[in-house]
């Protein structure tokens, strides 16, 4: 490889690094209120504790408190609006052992519930 090629690639890491340790993220035209309606209606709760959700606080999956502060999805994907969306609509998709399920939303439904995972940064 040319030290060219080393070189933009080392940026591409850098600004990588840069964009997922930035805590704030924005989702344009997403609603996070509509985001934890959706996530009441299709039971996000049954696998993961939710803030603001009493009952049931599932624990198949990771609690969901302080997810905006995560660098990273399941460990695995970077924490970015465009992955989030993606993940919250089928995750086996992007991790085929993943043990979280596919949901059924929309796009537009699964970008409010990012925008309003993002809301979760109170740790
Ligand atoms: C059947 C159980 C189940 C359901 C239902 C479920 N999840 Fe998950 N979820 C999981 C599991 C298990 C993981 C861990 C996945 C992994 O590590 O591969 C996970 C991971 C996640 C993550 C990544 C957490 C982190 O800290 O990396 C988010 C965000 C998430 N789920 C949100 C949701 C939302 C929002 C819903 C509802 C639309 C939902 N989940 C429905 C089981 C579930």
């Amino acid at each position: 490889m040319s030290a060219g090629v080393w070189a933009s690639l080392t940026a591409l890491l850098l600004g990588a690094c840069g964009e997922a340790s930035k805590p704030a993220r924005t989702i344009a035209g997403a609603d996070p209120a509509r985001g934890l309606e959706v996530v009441e209606r299709v039971g996000c709760a049954a696998c993961h504790a939710i803030p603001g959700i009493a009952w049931p606080q599932g624990r198949a999956g990771p609690p969901l408190e302080g997810f905006a502060a995560r660098s990273m999805i399941a460990g695995r994907l970077p924490n970015q609006p465009e992955v989030l969306t993606a993940w919250l609509i089928d995750p086996p998709a992007l991790s085929p052992d993943t043990g979280m399920p596919p949901s059924p939303i929309s796009e537009a439904e699964a970008r409010d519930i990012a925008a309003w995972l993002y809301t979760l940064d109170e740790r």
